[in-house]
């Protein structure tokens, strides 16, 4: 049997493959304490959850979802847009519904990128940004992510050439993996060079309102004029606990809206409809209650941080996002370093490298586990001898 050369040249998903290796450890009876993943442990509201039950008891709600979902969740999205970025949106034109935002990272290089195109990519990153680009036939092109720069890329750094071929760029802050924010005065710099040389920017925002000690997440569709060159992907995964419902948008400029929305109805049919009707009353109920779940993660980050701090590896203490970045050990390689931390202390951390070359040097550690577990995993990483 002959699979294609455009999955056979793909490197495997690094998270499918940590998983199976934890499995084998798992199933001799490990205790594997999984900090490697960003799921968020915590549920969602049970008044969420009911919400998906009633709709789901409704005879007439299991037949597709609908293409473009349902105008009450694009409202939706477009009000959440309205009262936490004071972004006006137009819900049929300028909000896509997606199945997860992860979907439609992926499917927007089909509906933006020939082949041989160039995409800027974050490195480290969010390995979809790369891999979408590559199932589109495009051509990723790295923009190193660096401690000196904030982990920002260095605007004035990136080639010409590459720039001026670029079809899209992607940023994404708060940011996967380094825990990076960026400022609306980053975002406006990127906004002008988008427009000065013609490429779309896809802001990747899903951990917006994960958030601690006062910082409050900016969208980059709040610059003025980014609607005419910017799509901001959101998820209701890490911010309402609903990883596991797929739910998330994309919003912003109108023809890539469009083009995203035209692509998928050739390859998907649509959100089952009663997670749209609870994924209307995460956007638009009480939002109080994320603040109380922040500072679960505020504990949990200043448990990370303070265990890291006391063994010497050397990290920020990040204000948003789901993730600590630390430095490893001289000597080790990431993959290496997380490899003898899941086989002998039976803690499971993610290699720096899984998000490209520049990871290199790091882990990342994930706030989405349940507090004991993480101080267990903390207790395990003191005694660990490296
Ligand atoms: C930066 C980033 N973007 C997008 C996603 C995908 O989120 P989802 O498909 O659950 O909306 C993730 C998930 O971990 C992520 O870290």
């Amino acid at each position: 049997m002959r699979i294609a050369d455009r999955i056979g040249n793909l490197p495997p998903y690094v998270f499918a493959r940590l998983g199976r290796r934890i499995q084998e450890l798992a199933s001799q009876g490990k205790d594997i304490i999984r900090l490697d993943i960003g799921s968020p442990d915590l549920p969602p509201p049970d008044s969420v959850v009911e919400a998906m039950y009633r709709s789901a008891q409704d005879p007439s709600h299991h037949g597709y979802g609908g293409f473009y979902g349902t105008p009450e969740l694009r409202q939706a999205m477009a009000s959440y847009y309205e009262h936490r970025f004071g972004v006006t949106l137009d819900p049929n034109t300028q909000v896509a519904s997606l199945i997860g935002s992860k979907e439609g990272i992926a499917n927007i290089a089909l509906a933006f990128v020939d082949p041989g195109q160039v995409v800027l990519v974050p490195d480290p990153g969010y390995p979809t940004y790369s891999l979408g680009t590559l199932l589109a036939g495009g051509v990723p092109v790295r923009m190193p992510l660096l401690p000196e720069n904030g982990f920002l890329p260095d605007l004035d750094d990136l080639a010409q050439d590459e720039v001026r071929a670029a079809k899209i760029l992607w940023l994404n802050y708060p940011n996967n993996p380094t825990g990076a924010t960026a400022t609306l005065e980053f975002f406006e710099r990127v906004v002008d060079l988008a427009r000065k040389h013609d490429f779309l920017i896809c802001h990747d925002n899903p951990y917006c309102d994960l958030s601690f000690d006062g910082y409050v997440a900016p969208s980059l569709l709040q610059v003025p004029g980014a609607l005419d060159v910017a799509l901001e992907f959101n998820s209701l995964s890490k911010t309402y606990n609903m990883a596991g419902w797929r739910v998330g948008m994309a919003v912003g400029n109108s023809v890539a809206v469009e083009a995203l929305a035209r692509t998928k109805t050739n390859i998907d049919s649509g959100i089952f409809r009663p997670i749209q009707d609870a994924a209307v009353l995460s956007l638009t109920g009480d939002q109080g209650w994320l603040w109380e779940r922040n500072e679960i993660y505020r504990e949990r980050r200043d448990l990370i941080w303070g265990t890291l701090h006391k063994i010497g590896l050397a990290a920020e203490k990040p204000v948003a996002s789901l993730y600590i970045w630390a430095q490893i050990p001289a000597g080790y390689s990431s993959v290496d370093f997380a490899t003898r931390l899941l086989e002998e202390a039976g803690v499971s951390i993610t290699p720096g490298s899984a998000f490209g070359q520049y990871g290199e040097g790091y882990v990342r550690i994930s706030l989405g586990m349940a507090t004991d577990r993480v101080r267990e995993a903390m207790q395990r990483l003191e005694k660990f001898e490296f």
